[in-house]
């Protein structure tokens, strides 16, 4: 695995492997890395000839007064967990060349940023849209990887890629759970065992969720109310939002038809979680 932190010697290795016609797999992270990022990189593996995995702390999708400063980084731990993933390119860009200084360049996706995780995030998809057109046009993947944990994300990136015709196939992956439900999150390392705990109700709530609709419930607003009950049952949850929208669009909807999601958001004390299921799909 070669580690490349210059964007410019990045280009130029990306140019070379273009030019001879193989496939550049890109699989974008923040590091930290859990069975959900190795998930994406053995289907990375699959799908092409060189596989770059990007880590970068991307300051532009942190609010102000998140946990950016904090956020889990270590690197030589990230290192020796993909040492024998058949990743060959780590892609570490630093700070002050991804943003030098007299940056002042953003994209924004419209209509889709705007219910979710953008009211409670309202500048977060516009950072995440910003770095992975960057890394989109620095490392040029045909095929790029994403994780349908964050599932507002992945069909953000969809959009940005048809609407600017980026030519890049993006691959959305189902979410990795631990053994006990929990979607697994590079934040999840800040619970104490408690709020683990009262975090489980999360997969509880979605798991009653699906039952309902397996039962032939259709109607959105019946299955929130019993998922938010489920979760307030733990003590030290604030919930964020429970939505269900239609999958492809994220616009509301008033019967559960073929293609929705329920997605959901949860404050257990500082620790801000999400997850998500797509119905008839679990
Ligand atoms: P990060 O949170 O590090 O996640 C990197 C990728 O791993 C994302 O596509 C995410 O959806 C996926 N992922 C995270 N947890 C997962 C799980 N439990 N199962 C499956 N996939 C999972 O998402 C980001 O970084 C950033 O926003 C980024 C796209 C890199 C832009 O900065």
């Amino acid at each position: 695995m070669q580690i490349v932190s210059n964007i410019q010697e990045m280009c130029s290795i990306s140019d070379e492997v273009r030019k001879i016609g193989q496939i550049i797999v890109l699989v974008p992270t923040m590091g930290y890395f859990h069975e959900g990022h190795l998930s994406l990189m053995r289907e990375g593996r699959k799908k092409g000839d060189v596989l770059v995995v990007s880590l970068f702390v991307n300051p532009t999708q942190f609010e102000e007064g998140e946990d950016y400063e904090v956020y889990p980084r270590d690197f030589s731990r990230d290192k020796s967990l993909i040492a024998g993933m058949g990743v060959d390119i780590l892609f570490v860009p630093a700070l002050e060349e991804m943003y030098p200084e007299g940056y002042q360049t953003f994209l924004e996706v419209e209509r889709l940023t705007k219910p979710m995780e953008g009211q409670f995030r309202p500048t977060h998809f516009r950072g995440v849209a910003t770095v992975v057109a960057k890394l989109f046009n620095i490392i040029k993947p045909n095929i790029a990887i994403f994780g349908e944990k964050d599932y507002q994300q992945l069909v953000v990136i969809r959009r940005m890629v048809e609407d600017l015709n980026m030519g890049v196939e993006i691959i959305g992956m189902p979410i990795v759970r631990e053994g006990d439900g929990l979607a697994m999150s590079s934040r999840n390392t800040y619970l104490t065992l408690e709020q683990r705990k009262a975090a489980l109700s999360l997969n509880r709530s979605l798991k009653k969720a699906s039952e309902l609709y397996r039962s032939g419930e259709r109607n959105p607003m019946r299955i929130i109310d019993t998922v938010k009950e489920v979760i307030e049952r733990e003590e030290g949850i604030i919930i964020d939002y429970v939505e269900i929208r239609d999958a492809k669009t994220l616009e509301e909807i008033e019967i559960i038809g073929d293609q929705a999601v329920i997605a959901l958001a949860i404050k257990v004390g500082k620790v801000r979680l999400i997850d998500n299921l797509i119905f008839g799909e679990e």
